[in-house]
């Protein structure tokens, strides 16, 4: 199993990182077009490997894409994170031809890849690679869902005081501060709803800190985050390389399903070796309903900004 990342910046180097310590791929190719950084990055992980226990093989690469030549799967991750008071939709003007220009260098030398786009604004970025490449649906899917996914099992174990193994959740819908669906209905700590545990307020406020998630970091730390971008992302990677049947909420290009069409936005899939290999329809209350057509329009109006 060979997987690609591109971009060696943080949520790149967390990435690879993740995926060599989960120890099921044989080879990872970081890529990046900054002279030696991928090389560099690659050697400093690589000398973590007796340390970590894994057997995975981590190169680097300064935009030689020959060598990603045969990847099973490629993580897209390139182009600019956002700075403290900017939305994700804000990156599209630079990050737009970047995405664009290394999806099609990676399907160049990867015919059969599956691609895992990263890079923001993600649903939008994914659109793009799916209207420029044209590879089948089931083998391009976002990042986006896995992550505020995660974001809201914090909160939610916070509000609880709970631990996080106790609670199950899940976050639909666009990748943006707006956009995101974090479904508090059907959360669950220990199969019982957290309803239960939680008022109305404190789970609106569960509900707000996730959505602002990706911003607070941000804020904190002056960029945008890394570590759990990265987990995310080695997460939706070990699920397809081991087949594992695992559902995400990922950004996926939808034909009808929860009456939406032509647009990437997260819905739950559940993947395995062919990438996305069904996506999965839930019954949502008229709340989220609607929260999810505003948040499709949303990505629809970003979409409308690429050229095309
Ligand atoms: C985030 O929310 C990188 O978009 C990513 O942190």
């Amino acid at each position: 199993m060979k997987v690609t990342v591109v971009g060696a910046g943080a949520v790149g180097a967390s990435c690879a990182e993740y995926i060599a310590i989960k120890n099921f791929a044989s080879e990872v190719v970081l890529l990046d077009i900054k002279e030696g950084f991928a090389e560099g990055k690659a050697m400093d992980l690589m000398q973590t490997a007796s340390l970590n226990g894994f057997d995975t093989k981590i190169t680097g690469s300064t935009s030689d894409y020959s060598k990603t030549a045969g990847s099973d799967i490629c993580v897209i991750t390139s182009g600019i994170p956002r700075k403290p008071g900017m939305t994700r939709e804000e990156l599209i003007g630079i990050n737009a031809g970047i995405v664009k220009s290394v999806s099609a260098s990676l399907i160049e030398h990867s015919p059969n890849t599956i691609i895992i786009v990263v890079s923001n604004p993600m649903d939008t970025m994914t659109y793009l690679v799916h209207k420029t490449t044209g590879l089948p649906k089931n083998r391009i899917i976002g990042m986006g869902g896995a992550l505020d996914s995660a974001r809201f099992k914090y909160r939610l174990a916070e509000a609880l005081e709970a631990p996080i193994s106790d609670v199950d959740g899940m976050v639909i819908g666009g990748h943006s501060d707006k956009g995101m669906v974090p479904l508090t209905a059907h959360a669950t700590r220990n199969s019982v709803k957290v309803s239960e545990f939680l008022s109305e307020d404190r789970l609106n406020q569960v509900k707000e800190d996730t959505k602002v998630g990706g911003a607070t970091l941000t804020k904190l730390l002056g960029t945008s985050a890394w570590y759990a971008p990265g987990a995310a992302v080695s997460g939706l990677v070990q699920a397809i390389a081991c087949d594992q049947k695992k559902m995400f909420p990922c950004s996926a290009l939808l034909d009808g399903e929860y009456g939406l069409s032509d647009l990437c936005i997260g819905v739950p899939v559940i993947l395995g070796k062919n990438g996305i290999e069904s996506i999965v329809e839930i019954n949502l209350s008229d709340a989220e309903k609607t929260h999810l057509s505003e948040s499709a329009e949303g990505v629809k109006k970003t979409n409308g900004l690429l050229e095309l």
